[in-house]
């Protein structure tokens, strides 16, 4: 990887090595759950008590998100008494960055320690039937960016050359959640996500395409980190918030202000399942 100002002599390794040294000078005893908040889901963080916050301008060779809505920074803290990282913003592959940038974070938290992640994320919804607001569980993705976080040199250090990805997302965690879902009455479906590359949204017809071959939410990050981190054997699971119905299955053109907005609107019923899905994790796994 090389980007201008960078010591191009340094590998990546190296470069998550002097991140990973950094957090752990910040970080005393990183936690073993990072939460991954997506587009306007950053509520979560007002139940946070908060042990140490850190900008990821501050992390060395970390680089920063664009898009409106993300804040980048990493917020360890204790969430409804369980120790959590919290990563507010993320790399998009549209913002132009390469996927081993956009993984970056993940790599490094996952080095720090971390064990198992909640990655969460805004998302268009494939089913005329489906609201604005409602939460799917991500079962399995198709990765349709055009390219993966893992071509390139493999770092044996991290994971093996061609990782098995049969139980990516983790039938654990997922039973977890879908129990917790339950009790608090929170209606949550599964649902297979496909990662496109963007930034334009998908086209009526491609849509069309996608729900035909099997698609049921849509959105633009979550699958590099998904790989990257089940590459490194992290547990992972990931929730979309179904912000919008996608292209062509109602009338209305896209917004990103919609995709805030109904993020926002479902906050306080993502927050508490979030909660106390993690709660529910500490305890069983
Ligand atoms: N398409 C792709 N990504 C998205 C969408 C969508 O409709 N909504 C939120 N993220």
């Amino acid at each position: 990887m090389y980007r201008k100002g960078d010591n191009d002599v340094m590998s990546y390794c190296e470069k998550l090595e002097a991140a990973k040294s950094f957090v752990n000078s910040k970080v005393k005893n990183f936690p073993k759950f990072v939460i991954v908040l997506g587009s306007g889901l950053a509520n979560l963080l007002n139940e946070i008590e908060v042990e140490t916050e850190i900008s990821y301008r501050e992390i060395p060779h970390m680089v920063l998100a664009t898009v409106e809505g993300h804040v980048s920074r990493l917020i360890v803290g204790t969430l409804g008494g369980v120790r959590v990282a919290c990563m507010q913003g993320r790399l998009h592959f549209y913002e132009g960055l390469k996927m081993e940038e956009v993984v970056f974070p993940f790599r490094v938290f996952g080095l720090c320690g971390a064990d198992t992640f909640l990655l969460t994320n805004a998302a268009g919804g494939l089913h005329a039937e489906m609201e604005p607001g409602d939460l799917v569980l991500i079962k399995d993705h198709v990765n349709l960016m055009g390219t993966n976080p893992l071509v390139g040199k493999n770092y044996d250090s991290l994971g093996t050359r061609f990782p098995d990805m049969t139980h990516l997302y983790d039938p654990h965690l997922r039973e977890l959640i879908a129990e917790v879902a339950k009790k608090l009455k929170v209606n949550l479906t599964e649902g297979v996500y496909f990662g496109l590359h963007g930034p334009s949204y998908e086209t009526p017809s491609e849509i069309k395409m996608y729900r035909l071959l099997g698609a049921d939410v849509v959105g633009m990050s979550t699958v590099p980190e998904a790989i990257a981190l089940h590459h490194m054997g992290k547990k992972v699971a990931a929730i979309s918030c179904v912000t919008n119905l996608a292209a062509g299955v109602s009338p209305k053109p896209l917004e990103h202000s919609e995709v805030l907005e109904t993020a926002k609107k479902v906050q306080a019923v993502f927050c508490s399942l979030i909660k106390e899905s993690i709660k529910v994790m500490d305890f069983r796994i």
